[in-house]
């Protein structure tokens, strides 16, 4: 029998992303040998050192090339010698929007043994998902800036949705609810009070869709600010959150922190129809860059994810429970440095017990 084969591209990146996506590739190959599949990887070199190197920021052939592979294992962009903005939109978002992997799925899991600011949470409390748009909204919008550096300078930056961008999105999170089977619960998270016109579109095509197509799906609304508030006082309340790209970057964010924060938080980048990009949500990190302490979980996490995206479910599933048996009984931090072992120690560990 011929054994199943996954090409995957690797952008390492930039800072301690080679690092994690080092122990992330160490136990994607634990699994891969244990379940019986194989995994070819790619590298691409895409980041601030090529930049500062060749003046290109992005080949134009980059899309193009990625989309022969599987899946894309993406570690961190960002470098300190390199303008903010530059990498992030001329790498990660250029590739989201190329790619059109329109949904960002940021899973907001506590695990056992992990430390979370909320107080009297634990992992029975903090375990649901958001899905957030990614290829749209204020991030693609129109814009620009008239008069520059005047004090009558003019900069605009609109949130600009089509029923298509949204329509997709809000029906791709109810899925996700559907497939989980928990609480059936999807929440919208907008600001229905305020964009009056981007976001009573998504909550029309949430409800109609919800009201048409997912009878079996409870459906609920929260302001964005409210949504803050929840996710710290009850996130038990949650089981799947939809939400604009802008929203669901601020959101994703603050539920990093009630997971224990960088260390741990995974997402993937998902066109549905095409191909994928999974990373771990914190940057660079260059303070800690080649010092073999910054934590490789969520890059190992977001390797997981890629797994299950591509069907080896067993296999993923196999990567959460060795990262938990990790989380609850070896790691005294998940904070850089204080974690009680090194990074490709806890890529060991977490191999080893896959
Ligand atoms: C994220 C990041 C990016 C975003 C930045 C680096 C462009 O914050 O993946 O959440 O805003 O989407
Ligand atoms: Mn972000």
């Amino acid at each position: 029998m011929s054994q199943k084969s996954y090409r995957i591209a690797v952008l390492p990146g930039d800072g301690t992303g080679p690092e994690v996506v080092a122990e992330g590739i160490k136990v994607l190959d634990a699994a891969s040998r244990k379940f019986g599949f194989k995994l070819d990887f790619t590298h691409f070199d895409f980041g601030g050192e090529r930049y500062l190197k060749t003046g290109e920021v992005l080949p134009d052939s980059a899309a193009s090339d990625l989309k022969k592979f599987d899946a894309i294992f993406l570690g961190a962009i960002g470098h300190p010698d390199v303008k903010p903005g530059i990498l992030e939109k001329g790498i990660l978002l250029r590739l989201r929007f190329e790619l059109d992997q329109y949904i960002n799925l940021r899973p907001v899991k506590l695990y056992p043994g992990v430390e979370t600011p909320l107080r009297d949470k634990g992992p029975a409390d903090i375990d649901y998902i958001v899905v957030r748009e990614n290829t749209g909204g204020i991030y693609t919008g129109t814009g620009g800036v008239t008069m520059k550096g005047t004090p009558h300078e003019v900069a605009v930056q609109s949130n600009v949705y089509n029923r298509f961008q949204v329509e997709r999105c809000i029906r791709y999170a109810f899925e996700v609810t559907r497939k989980r089977n928990r609480r059936k619960t999807l929440a919208l998270c907008g600001k229905t009070n305020v964009l009056t016109y981007v976001f009573d579109l998504w909550e029309r095509v949430f409800h109609e869709v919800g009201r048409k197509d997912y009878p079996d799906i409870q459906r609920e609304y929260y302001h964005v600010d409210a949504t803050c508030m929840w996710m710290v006082k009850n996130p038990e309340w949650f089981d799947v959150i939809v939400t604009d790209n802008m929203f669901g970057d601020i959101i994703t964010d603050l539920g990093a922190m009630t997971q224990g924060g960088m260390g741990i938080a995974a997402g993937g980048n998902l066109n549905p129809e095409g191909v994928s990009m999974f990373e771990p949500i914190g940057g660079s990190a260059p303070k800690y860059t080649g010092k073999n302490v910054i934590n490789p979980l969520a890059a190992i996490c977001s390797g997981m994810m890629m797994l299950d995206h591509l069907g080896e479910t067993a296999a993923a599933e196999a990567i959460e429970r060795s990262v938990m048996d990790v989380t609850a009984h070896k790691l005294k931090s998940l904070s850089a440095g204080k974690m009680g072992y090194s990074t490709t120690e806890v890529g060991d560990l977490v191999a080893k017990g896959v």
